[in-house]
């Protein structure tokens, strides 16, 4: 028996005052899009704003639907609404912002597992880390360089083939 062990790094911000402007920026996108959810179900109204290699910004928010398994999270609304309107251009970065009520979200919100799955492919396709920047309630921002520091281990589309 080998005992493998793997470390996921992150980093914290105790405000975006400590973040530069397009960073900046990319938050009040992403908080923007947040306003336009579509969550009347969880009533947890999460926004993703998304910064393209050519500095172009695409947003996205969760949509959910009564037949619950038929919703969408705000990251992959963003991700597929670029890789549909934007093909083969990479992504850089991007933020996710969430908010609820009637508390406030001490921890920023981290992008569930399909999401994680969804961006670490199109990151593999173009070659370049992506940059996950998180809000939550309170202005503390976690960041995390690269999808191997969410998602080590991912399944990987060579798998597929023989
Ligand atoms: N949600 C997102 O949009 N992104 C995440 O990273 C986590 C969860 C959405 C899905 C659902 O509409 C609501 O938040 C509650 O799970």
């Amino acid at each position: 028996m080998i005992q493998h062990s793997l470390n996921i790094a992150y980093k914290e911000y105790s405000s975006p005052d400590e973040l530069n402007d397009s960073t900046r920026l990319l938050l009040s996108k992403a908080w923007e899009a947040c306003k336009s959810a579509y969550a009347p179900y969880s009533k947890f109204n999460v926004g993703a704003a998304l910064e393209l290699e050519t500095g172009l910004i695409v947003t996205g928010n969760n949509q959910e639907n009564a037949a619950y398994p038929s919703g969408l999270c705000a990251e992959r609304v963003a991700v597929f609404n670029a890789a549909s309107n934007y093909p083969g251009i990479a992504i850089l970065n991007i933020a996710v912002v969430a908010r609820t009520e009637p508390f406030g979200l001490q921890h920023p919100v981290t992008p569930c597992g399909a999401c994680r799955q969804v961006l670490a492919e199109y990151e593999n396709l173009s070659g370049k880390p992506i940059s996950i920047w998180m809000q939550g309630s309170y202005g503390l921002v976690w960041m995390v360089n690269g999808m191997n520091n969410l998602l080590p281990l991912m399944f990987q589309g060579e798998k597929l083939k023989k």
